[in-house]
Parts: structure tokens; sequence; C-alpha cells
């Protein structure tokens, strides 16, 4: 792999996949019966059958990568449970469980929370309202954890306590992007020491002074369009090589590809339509 330095040097850029396990649940009961993010309309009908198929693709590709894919059991009367990054956050073996902001998803909460006991993680019921991974992610050692719309910022403080880690708010302005996993890719999960980690975001999906924070930390950070950010371009998911991307991000694909990424593209485009895309479907189990 290449890479385009200043004065159009090219250097070889090395990454390295490592490997993940990821929890999923099938949308058996999918569907899009109300409203609470921009991207939903209930009027309009939604096919089950089609975000069966391809949320398989998704679990396909993972399982073709050699992630360990876990299964949670999916409820009949909660459709977004498809969203599986919402069910908590999980890191060093903790997981931390979700408290959703609206009624309808609320149940979720308690069942991801059962569903991490019975695998042996050590589970901490949340005091405070969170979205679990669609509003918390780890770069490298840091927490970026976002809020405006759904994760109350004194989650945020939570999670600090919990695992003891650098816990970085950011605040999210369009609603959207009302989730940070739609705003923020994460590249380089687990960097090698030494080497940065590093992101993908759209920058209008921030207040001022959370972008001027991404930019002093991420300056190498890929800048993504906003035609690329409204097909969900930037809920992605890495494995430090390989980006799960939508294939609709074309922009998005060429740019990771300069970087030496592997984008792969899957279309979900029935999932979009409850304002979600591969890395909410995507709950990473860090033991
Ligand atoms: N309909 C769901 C909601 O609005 C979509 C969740 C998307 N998940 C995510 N991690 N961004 O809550």
């Amino acid at each position: 792999m290449t890479q385009t330095l200043e004065g159009g040097l090219t250097a070889a850029v090395d990454r390295n996949p490592s490997h993940r396990t990821v929890l999923m649940c099938k949308p058996t009961y999918y569907t899009v019966s109300y409203r609470i993010n921009p991207w939903m309309h209930p009027e309009r009908p939604t096919d089950t059958a089609l975000a069966v198929k391809q949320w398989q693709v998704l679990y396909d590709t993972y399982k073709s990568l050699g992630f360990d894919v876990e299964l949670i059991e999916p409820i009949d009367g909660l459709p977004d449970m498809v969203y599986s990054a919402n069910g908590g956050f999980v890191l060093d073996n903790i997981a931390y469980g979700a408290s959703f902001t609206y009624a309808q998803r609320q149940p979720e909460g308690p069942a991801y929370m059962d569903w991490f006991r019975s695998q042996g993680f050590e589970v901490h019921a949340p005091k405070e309202v969170n979205e679990g991974e669609g509003d918390f992610l780890l770069v490298g050692d840091v927490i970026l954890a976002g809020t405006g719309f759904r994760s109350d910022s004194d989650s945020h403080r939570e999670v600090a306590e919990i695992f003891n880690r650098e816990v970085i708010t950011l605040e999210l302005v369009n609603p959207s992007f009302y989730h940070l996993d739609t705003a923020i890719a994460v590249l380089d999960p687990s960097p090698k020491p030494g080497d940065e980690a590093n992101i993908a975001y759209l920058p209008s999906a921030f207040s001022e002074p959370s972008l001027k924070l991404l930019e002093k930390r991420y300056p190498e950070a890929i800048l993504v369009s906003e035609e690329d950010a409204s097909v969900l371009g930037l809920n992605s998911y890495s494995d430090g090589k390989n980006v799960v991307i939508a294939s609709r991000a074309k922009g998005f694909e060429t740019q990771l590809r300069d970087r030496g990424y592997n984008p792969i593209g899957v279309d979900l485009s029935e999932l979009l339509l409850g304002g979600g895309g591969v890395k909410c479907c995507t709950l990473e189990l860090r033991r």
C-alpha cells in the first residue's frame, strides 16, 4: 500500500488487521413503527425480509474477515434491537448497560444487560441516560463520547469512573447525526504502540469547540463529505485494515483506499430507513 505525502512522494503504509469479537441481533422483528430520528418515516413501508437478507451479508462479511460474531435473540415488539451498538459499551470484560432516551427502546437496556450477564461480563447498570457504543467510541486508549441528542453528558462521567480511561466529550449539533457513530468512524481501534490512532469524521456534525478538539487531537483524520455522511458512510466498522462501509459512500471508499485501508462496501438500505448502518448493527465485545 502507498500513501501520498506532501510533494507527491509516496510511502508504504502497513495496516494491521486485528481479531474482533462483535455482538449482532438479527432484524427478525425490524420495522419502522415510530419516529425518534429524522431518518424514520413510519408511514413508509419497510421490507423485513430484505432487512434480514442485507443484515446477513454484513454477518457473513464479518465471518469472512475471521471475526467472532455472537448473537442476541431478537424480541418481538423491539424493532430497533437490530442496532446492537446501542445495547451497551463493553471494555475490559465490563459491560456498561444502556439507558435509552426514548420509551420505545427502553426495554432493550435490560435485555442486553441480561445477555451480558449470561456471557460472564461484569455488568454495570447505568445511572445516567446513555445509548452504548452509539455514543461511546474507543480510540486507542481514549473514549470519545457523544452528547446532544441521546446520551446525557453525565453518562460520560459515569463511563470515565467505571473504565478509568480518559473520556472526551463531543457535542453533536445535527439531528441527522444524532449518535456519535454516525459522525465519526474509528479506523485504527487498537494501534501498535507508537502508532497514532486515527479517525474519520463529518466536521459539520459537531459544535465549534468539539470540532476544534477533534482537529487538534486528530490532525491526520479523514474529513468525510456531507454526501458520504448522508448515506451513513461514517457508520462503519474497522479491524485496523478492513473497513466495512456503506457501499454508496464512494468518496469515503476512495479516501480509505488512498490511506492504505481496505474498504468493503455492504448495502444496508433497508436498515437505513430506521436511521442505522453498519456500525449501528455491531457492538464490539472487548473481554
Ligand atoms: N432507530 C434507531 C434509533 O433512533 C437507530 C439507532 C442507530 N444506532 C446507532 N448506533 N447509531 O435509536
